[in-house]
């Protein structure tokens, strides 16, 4: 599937137009670049910020894979330019885990055997995360509609949606 999509593959072809400022926040650092103007934002934080743990799956806004959170909200990454993210909060998978420290709802995934091949789980995170943050305690609906643009091809819903209801409630009881 790579390579049909020019820009929004993992390996950014160069427009040749001249680099455009950007200045944004990743996971609580700031950053400051100059980008071709058509590189993605999944491009920028996988090939230039090194940071691997958002994954490209479709490249074309359909599953999921590049999830992360900009200035609260999420979007996939590998349909928004790297240019729309100035100014911008950015989280992405890395910075879930605080100090060494898994969160509450990385660990639930990991005892709800939730992973499965893992190519889908940090935009299910990401979405989940984003959830927790607006609602803390979601019904079961409420979680599937929240996580309905990430598609697992494991066909294993049950202990992602199992998973979140689990952090929820820890996060509750434990980050009061
Ligand atoms: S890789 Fe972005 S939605 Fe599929
Ligand atoms: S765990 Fe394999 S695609 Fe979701």
């Amino acid at each position: 599937m790579c390579g049909e999509h020019g820009n929004n593959c993992f390996v950014h072809v160069d427009s040749g137009l001249p680099p455009v400022g950007l200045k944004c926040v990743v996971n609580g650092e700031e950053i400051q670049a100059c980008v071709d103007p058509t590189m993605t934002l999944l491009n920028f934080l996988r090939n230039e910020l090194k940071l691997f743990g958002t994954k490209e799956g479709c490249g074309e806004g359909e599953c999921g894979a590049c999830t992360i959170i900009m200035n609260g909200e999420t979007v996939n990454s590998c349909i928004i330019l790297a240019v729309e993210a100035d100014g911008a909060e950015i989280l992405t998978v890395e910075g879930l885990a605080k100090d060494g420290e898994l969160s509450i709802l990385q660990q639930e995934f990991i005892k709800m055997d939730a992973l499965q091949c893992g190519f889908c789980t940090p935009g299910m995170l990401m979405s989940a995360r984003a959830l927790l943050d607006r609602n803390p305690n979601p019904s079961e609906e409420e979680i599937k509609e929240a996580l309905a643009g990430n598609f697992c091809r494991c066909t294993g819903y049950i202990p992602i949606i199992d998973a979140v209801k689990s952090a929820a409630k820890r996060e509750r009881e434990e980050l009061k």
